[in-house]
């Protein structure tokens, strides 16, 4: 994928694969949307309730910024793309530009919470929920959904193919397993022609997914209710088959006419709980990031249309 100049940035052009680009991949890219600049970055950062870091372009060598990294980490900063590459941010303005009255939208592994709350649907939009647990889609608010499936993502829902302008999927595919079939199945479901697919993901080697395959379901639940407040019902086993840049891009190659994949390396929200461990995390992260390790990415976010 290639990286945008910055003419192309300013236009808001926007770095799309297409089947030809595919083979060839080989830059490391950041988000493609217009870069913020300083100030945007840490208003944006003041929303976030975090505070970050500047780089230094007299100190920009990795092993700079990896030290960097730590130490700012023990004042209680964070790298600059933690203000921009949240969750929210790279998918905010994706779903906007998608969004439009009287779309037809499914939310895959919705569950309790669809990604798009009633009261901000455009009008007019039917939105379906598509879940394996039909009482994690229960639990929704009412309204949330015009209609529900249950079924598992990775069977082809025959009477789904084609109906879909918009399909989403939050933090669900890592729960799914083949990711690929998931995924061309998902691909399946988009309008012919134009139907869009936005999904966000954990990534395989990310730590909390390595950390959750290691430790039994149930002390992980524990774990995660103590040191982030979590629910229990709302930690369910993932499996993280294929989450990773590489195995994305070849998926995307199948079942998509363009994709975009972007790696977010913002792992440390997991460490909220210690600035102990926040510290060495944050140095190896800045490594992996600063060297275009795009396969250790903690998130991803996948844009790609058929
Ligand atoms: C972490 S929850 C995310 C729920 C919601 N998207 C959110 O952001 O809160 C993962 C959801 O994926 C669903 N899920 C897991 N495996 C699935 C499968 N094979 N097919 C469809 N949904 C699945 C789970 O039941 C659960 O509701």
């Amino acid at each position: 994928m290639r990286n945008l100049d910055q003419d192309e940035r300013r236009s808001g052009k926007r770095a799309t694969l297409t089947w030809g680009e595919l083979s060839d991949v080989k830059e490391f890219s950041l988000p493609s949307y217009d870069p913020p600049d300083d100030t945007d970055l840490h208003a944006l950062a003041t929303e976030l309730g975090i505070r970050i870091w500047m780089p230094d372009p007299r100190r920009a060598r990795r092993w700079q910024r990896v030290i960097r990294s730590a130490c700012e980490s023990t004042r209680d900063r964070l790298p600059p793309r933690y203000a921009t590459d949240t969750s929210l941010v790279p998918f905010r303005p994706r779903l906007a530009e998608a969004l439009r009255p009287g779309l037809r939208i499914l939310d895959v592994g919705a569950g309790a919470r669809p990604m798009l709350p009633a009261e901000v649907r455009p009008k007019e939009c039917t939105y379906v929920g598509f879940d394996v647990d039909g009482d994690e889609l229960l639990k929704a608010p009412a309204g949330s959904y015009d209609d529900v499936v249950v079924g598992d993502v990775c069977e082809l829902q025959a009477d789904l193919v084609g109906r879909f302008d918009l399909v989403v999927s939050w933090l669900a595919m890592e729960h799914v397993k083949p990711v690929p079939v998931a995924l061309h199945n998902l691909s399946r479901y988009q309008r012919p022609g134009g139907g869009r697919f936005l999904g966000y993901l954990s990534g395989t080697f990310s730590v909390h997914a390595l950390l959750n395959r290691i430790v039994p379901h149930g002390i992980a639940k524990a774990a995660m209710q103590r040191l982030h407040a979590r629910r229990p019902d709302t930690v369910f086993r993932a499996h993280y088959d294929c989450c990773w840049y590489d195995a994305l891009e070849a998926i995307a190659a199948r079942s998509w006419a363009r994709a975009e994949i972007v790696p977010l390396f913002t792992g440390g929200w997991y460490f909220r709980f210690s600035p102990l461990l926040r510290a060495p995390f944050l140095a190896y992260e800045e490594w992996a990031y600063a060297g275009g390790h795009r396969n250790l990415a903690a998130y991803y976010l996948l844009d790609a249309v058929v």
